[in-house]
């Protein structure tokens, strides 16, 4: 087939081009994002390629079905940057690569966790310049704390497992309960039991109108005191701005988001020499109890393989007319 692959850097060339000896789809990058303005990028193409910022709303769609477009494939698991129901008006097929490497994610959620409580950025940074000093860098033992999940799905369920090991109590929400959780010692219960009782919280859920600022000024007013927040899923499940709130008070002692909801203008960019015109985003920054990371949750070399494998299979279960496995609808 042949294909626009939008929001293209040079890893994603890399691995799609190693794996598509085994198909031979004529694949032409873009490095410019797909939405409303860039869909003629897109024409005398059958199918487009798109990542988690592009944003393919209602107006994005009819152009593409305009321009032709048969298929939208996204490389990554995430859908809520697409207008389904707009997709089956237009006739559009959605693919997505739904399950790559849950651990990958899981494992940065948590590795924000582990330098949050210990501060290892901050030693590191201290170390090079021959401060050895101990101050201000005191953590707390992971073991025995009640750490809460909420999405116990692939990523959730590995993230349960790794603080199992830890030996922390995992207490988790999901409106459908895992057997299999259940059985190595996670417990279900109310979204307002885990807020209220958990010292961690993470979040792998994904962004819907049901969770869309699922933690906002009234979610804040109620975690324990001091409790750490971890959100690698979609930036709009935290209200930023309440947030910010909840640090200022002390009420939210620990922050670490691998996603933001207003990422779209930043991540995934070099910004270090231009002015920054996001003032949410700089004055999280500017909290020590804060870490930041440009969505790398996913981006291990298991993870790239398996994205890159399953999207170019996506076009090609497509153009052969074969069952469409990783499809998406409404
Ligand atoms: P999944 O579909 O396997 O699991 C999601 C779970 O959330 C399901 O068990 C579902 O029942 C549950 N859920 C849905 N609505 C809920 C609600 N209102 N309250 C509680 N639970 C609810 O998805 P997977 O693969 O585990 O991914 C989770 C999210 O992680 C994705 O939606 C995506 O946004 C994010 N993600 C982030 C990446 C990163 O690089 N940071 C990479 C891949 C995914």
């Amino acid at each position: 087939m042949k294909i626009a692959v939008l929001s293209t850097k040079p890893y994603d060339r890399e691995y799609l081009d190693k794996f598509n000896t085994d198909h031979k789809h004529e694949l032409v990058y873009f490095d410019a994002p797909l939405n409303s303005k860039t869909t003629n990028l897109a024409i005398g193409f059958e199918a487009v390629c798109v990542f988690v910022n592009d944003a393919i709303d209602k107006k994005t769609i009819v152009k593409l079905a305009e321009i032709g477009i048969k298929l939208i494939d996204l490389r990554c698991a995430g859908f809520n940057n697409i207008d389904l129901e707009a997709a089956a008006k237009y006739n559009i097929k959605v693919m997505r690569v739904p399950a790559y490497s849950p651990q990958a994610v899981a494992e940065h959620a948590v590795a924000l966790i582990l330098t949050l409580n210990r501060k290892t950025h901050k030693t590191y940074n201290r170390v090079r310049e021959g401060n050895f000093s101990l101050e201000n860098l005191t953590g707390f033992n992971l073991y025995e704390k009640t750490v809460g999940v909420i999405g116990t799905g692939k990523i959730g369920a590995a993230f349960c497992q790794i603080m199992l090991g830890f030996g922390c109590k995992v207490i988790a929400n999901d409106v459908t309960e895992s057997e299999k959780l259940i059985k190595i010692g996670v417990v279900y219960g109310t979204l307002g039991e885990l807020i209220k009782n958990s010292d961690i919280i993470s979040l792998h859920c994904p962004l819907t109108t049901d969770t869309k600022y699922l933690f906002d000024r009234k979610a804040f007013s109620k975690i324990k005191k001091g409790a750490m927040l971890i959100n690698t899923s979609r930036g709009a499940l935290i209200k930023t701005s309440h947030a910010i709130e909840a640090l200022k008070k002390e009420q939210l002692g620990y922050l670490g988001i691998d996603v933001y909801e207003q990422e779209e203008n930043l991540f995934f960019k070099d910004l270090s020499e231009s002015i920054i015109h996001d003032d949410l985003i700089e004055r999280l920054m500017a909290f020590h109890n804060v870490l930041i990371t440009p969505h790398q949750g996913f981006f291990t070399n298991e993870a790239l393989d398996q994205i890159a494998i399953t999207t170019l299979k996506n076009y090609t279960d497509f153009e052969q007319g074969l069952p469409l496995k990783n499809e998406v609808k409404q």
